[in-house]
């Protein structure tokens, strides 16, 4: 048997294999992790620190002002580089922090020096007095981003870890969930959850929204208590070393009248099979405009609305409904690296406008399926909808459930070429 490989190691696979995928030529490339930035009120404080997406990805690192390095023409062992800034006093002090392995950053204009005829890519957050070629880094993130949309082994290691703290969550809210109880009494119980199991952040603010709220798509939770027989929308999920859950289910408080069920089961089988459509080579807009045809199959079904469901999705009548994309890429980040295959320009379909990706899905892309339903009075009761869609809705029946709110169901979905594996089904509908 073989011992596991080291996280070092694997951080080392990964920058080779970035290495190979970035089109530089001779070109050196830089990858700022950015700065803290101060408070608005102009403290001693500052936001919390991320590193950029890119700079961690590439050093699995938060090191503000950390810059990595890569020369393709330096020997192999010095081709990737990471600068990193000495450690103050005060940092010791007021946060315990300890020195970042690597080279001083102060060794950084050297470097550059040294390479002063040379083209320059710079990414992350930039580098201070960089002088990169605008069109260069253009294309190099393109291919970046490309190139990390399959997850590696580290990756899904804390995914998983995510998403064990993230089904810890849910099953807490679940016990609170009776009516009475407030939406933000049901986010401490969850995000309680979250920390309780290894998360060590929320990958994103936690949604939680009851009644009417449910219809609101990023909804933060306040103290309105839930009403018997209302929807409860939860959107959240636990973060683990920066990759993030995305978990979306709906209950309902005490008992769901037969139209919530009717409802609830569209969203729910429109969602069951898009997730057998993630399969290797699937398009992405393929896979959200069958989830439309479906959702607004069961809209016409529910006799909200009128007529053949394709022809319905293809003047976008069904965005009064549903008004999102099916998913998105997640990990590194809640859109993770999200976006168009490299070579592509957006779609121009107007029905196609919320999608916020264009690509054919491979092996290792982890997504979200996130298909909703959803009673929005800003969209329905909008009088250029209302003339636009006429003879297409039922609205004296679409009235009746202005103040539903709505059912939104998410599961995170890793790509394999043995099929779709869902990562968070353990989280019960
Ligand atoms: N949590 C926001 C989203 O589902 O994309
Ligand atoms: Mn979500
Ligand atoms: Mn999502």
């Amino acid at each position: 048997m073989t011992a596991p490989l080291s996280r070092s190691t694997l951080l080392a696979i990964r920058r080779e294999r970035i290495a190979a995928a970035l089109p530089l030529g001779e070109a050196i490339l830089l990858v700022g992790a950015g700065e803290p930035i101060p408070l608005p009120e102009n403290s001693d404080q500052t936001y919390p620190f991320r590193s950029h997406a890119e700079y961690f990805y590439l050093t699995a690192e938060e090191c503000a002002g950390g810059v990595v390095a890569f020369d393709p023409q330096a020997a192999p062992d010095r081709r990737w580089i990471s600068f990193v800034p000495a450690v103050t006093e005060a940092e010791r002090i007021w946060e315990g922090r300890t020195q970042i392995e690597g080279e001083p950053l102060a060794h950084l204009p050297a470097w550059l020096e040294a390479r002063r005829s040379r083209r320059m890519a710079a990414l992350g957050a930039g580098v201070a007095g960089a002088n990169s070629d605008p069109e260069l880094n253009g294309r190099i993130r393109e291919a970046l981003r490309h190139a990390r949309r399959p997850k590696d082994e580290l990756e899904l290691d804390a995914v998983r870890r995510a998403v064990t703290a993230t089904a810890c969550g849910f099953a807490q809210l679940r016990r609170a969930l009776v009516p009475g109880v407030t939406e933000r009494a049901l986010q401490i119980e969850l995000e309680a959850g979250f920390f309780r199991h290894g998360g060590q952040r929320t990958g994103y603010g936690t949604i939680v929204g009851s009644g009417p709220n449910a219809a609101v798509l990023h909804f933060e939770p306040t103290v309105r208590a839930v009403q018997s027989g209302e929807f409860v929308l939860v959107d959240a999920g636990a973060e683990v070393e920066r990759y993030t859950a995305d978990v979306t289910r709906t209950y309902v408080a005490g008992e769901p009248s037969a139209f919530q069920r009717d409802f609830y089961q569209a969203v729910l089988e429109a969602e069951r099979r898009a997730i057998t459509r993630c399969v290797v080579g699937a398009e992405w807009k393929a896979i959200h405009l069958a989830a439309a045809v479906d959702l607004t199959t069961a809209l016409v079904e529910l006799g909200l609305l009128r007529g053949s469901p394709q022809s319905l999705v293809e003047r976008e009548a069904h965005t009064l409904f549903f008004p999102h994309g099916i998913g998105h890429m997640v990990g590194l980040g809640v859109r993770d690296a999200s976006g168009l295959l490299p070579g592509r320009t957006r779609d121009p379909r107007p029905s196609l406008q919320s999608l916020r990706m264009d690509l054919p899905l491979a092996p290792g892309y982890l997504v979200t399926i996130e298909p909703g339903l959803y009673f929005i009075p800003a969209l329905l009761n909008d009088p250029g909808r209302r003339a636009r869609f006429a003879p297409d809705v039922n609205w004296e029946r679409a009235g009746q459930y202005l103040s539903l709110g709505g059912v939104r169901i998410e599961d995170n979905i890793l790509v394999t070429a043995e099929g779709p594996e869902v990562l968070t089904e353990a989280i019960p509908n």
